[in-house]
């Protein structure tokens, strides 16, 4: 049996706070709160039976994202530790992908990540999200009504990324459904699973016998030599790092533009820039919320407490924005550098700036086609959708004039 000295608290006789409740989706700072109020690493539950700690204080959550020497990636200890059948492990298992590496073998394959999304240049980035606006806003635009997240903001990621691997728009289709089943989570989930895993090892397949100007060709040429299979990974983590979170960025932010005046009757003249809402949602409803995911090498004392091995240590961006206990901020704005919800350290976002133009241009792009987007429910009403790791609405149902797809602004 490990000992620990007896100033530090021992959480395994505690009751853990359990992020897998249908309440949290309802109102996650209530729970942050009860987190916060046991000091700088509460203890919850990710899912039944499944324990962590949560790292809920600043100052500890970069003392954990900065030192690798101490806090690891690598899951495998842990996942001895659960069922198989845990719903946590689809987005926890250990994969070989820069994401679940540590030292030498992350930097290699990271280093491949920023080299190839380096050489996607802002204004050729910027085209690909105009165009699949327009094909969206094409299929939408005639309806008078949508679904922001089912509708645009899923819909444009897929095109998005399947446009940066090369392929015609048609398999965007194909990424669209088979994710979606993936992240609802429902009875279709595994079959989404499967349909998303033939199409990304169909893409590598094509790649590996011809080359294009796209990703996966890229990652295939890049001088680390990574294998045909180390690229079929690094593509699954970029899509399943990239597609979701920035779907929901997108989403929670419009939700948040279009449920305040304040916001949206300035949109169009430029007067309260997109990047405020957008700095706003990575405070108050960040979509990474519980997903900075680590594990100690050796049981360690840290910041009060006694961390096990073999125990995810979750640092919780969800709970780290500065004003992210209240939607009041005292007449001050919050800023970019007061949140952390990039992560930082070694295994921070390094695809940012990307996902920060693909958002503001989204928007800017969808609210020039349908300038009288109209909230078909007031904001406390929108539902989230269950789990501790993402922050993303199950819905946001529009209205509006409907409009053609040539002539932006322009009723039909
Ligand atoms: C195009 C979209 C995106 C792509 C391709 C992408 C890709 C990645 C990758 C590959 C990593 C792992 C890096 C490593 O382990 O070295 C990562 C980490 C991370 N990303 Fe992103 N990302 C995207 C969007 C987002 C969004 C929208 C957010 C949330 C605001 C986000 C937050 C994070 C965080 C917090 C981490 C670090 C997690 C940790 O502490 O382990 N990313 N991202």
């Amino acid at each position: 049996m490990t000992t620990h000295p007896p100033d530090r608290l021992d959480f395994s006789h505690s009751a853990p706070v359990r992020l897998w409740e249908d309440g949290f989706a309802a109102d996650p700072h209530r729970y942050y709160g009860a987190l916060r109020a046991q000091g700088p690493v509460g203890w919850a539950e990710l899912a039944p039976g499944v324990p962590a700690y949560l790292v809920t204080d600043r100052r500890a959550a970069l003392d954990v994202l900065h030192d690798d020497e101490t806090f690891s990636h690598d899951p495998r200890a842990w996942e001895e530790t659960v069922p198989a059948d845990s719903p946590v492990l689809g987005m926890m298992r250990w994969r070989p992908n820069a994401l679940f590496a540590d030292g030498a073998a992350h930097v290699r394959y990271r280093s491949t990540l920023i080299d190839v999304f380096g050489l996607v240049e802002p204004h050729d980035l910027r085209a690909r999200v105009h165009r699949a606006v327009r094909l969206l806003v094409g299929r939408i635009g005639p309806r008078g009504e949508a679904d922001l997240v089912g509708d645009f903001a899923e819909p444009l990621m897929a095109l998005v990324f399947n446009d940066l691997f090369g392929l015609p728009d048609s398999q965007s289709d194909r990424l669209h459904s088979s994710i979606g089943k993936m992240l609802d989570g429902g009875a279709q989930a595994s079959e989404g699973e499967a349909e998303y895993a033939r199409y990304v090892l169909d893409l590598i397949a094509a790649r590996t016998e011809r080359r294009g100007d796209d990703l996966p060709s890229r990652l295939l040429d890049h001088p680390a030599g990574l294998t045909p299979e180390e690229v079929t990974w690094q593509v699954f983590l970029t899509l399943g790092a990239g597609y979701g979170p920035t779907a929901n960025l997108l989403s929670n932010t419009l939700s948040r533009i279009l449920g305040n005046p304040l916001y949206y009757s300035t949109l169009t003249s430029g007067a309260r820039p997109v990047m405020d809402a957008v700095v706003e949602v990575l405070h108050h409803e960040t979509p990474l919320a519980n997903y900075g995911i680590y594990y100690v090498r050796r049981p360690v004392a840290f910041h009060g407490v006694w961390l096990r091995e073999a125990v995810p240590v979750v640092v919780s961006y969800g709970a780290l924005g500065l004003f992210a206990e209240r939607e009041v901020t005292d007449g001050r704005h919050p800023n970019d550098a007061s949140h952390l919800s990039w992560g930082a350290g070694p295994h921070a976002c390094p695809v940012k700036q990307h996902t920060l133009l693909i958002v503001t241009e989204a928007i800017e792009r969808l609210t020039q086609w349908l300038p009288d987007l109209d909230p078909v429910l007031p904001r406390e009403r929108l539902a989230w959708r269950p789990g501790p790791f993402n922050r993303s609405l199950t819905a946001l149902p529009v209205r509006f004039s409907p409009r053609g797809a040539d002539r932006p602004g322009e009723p039909q």
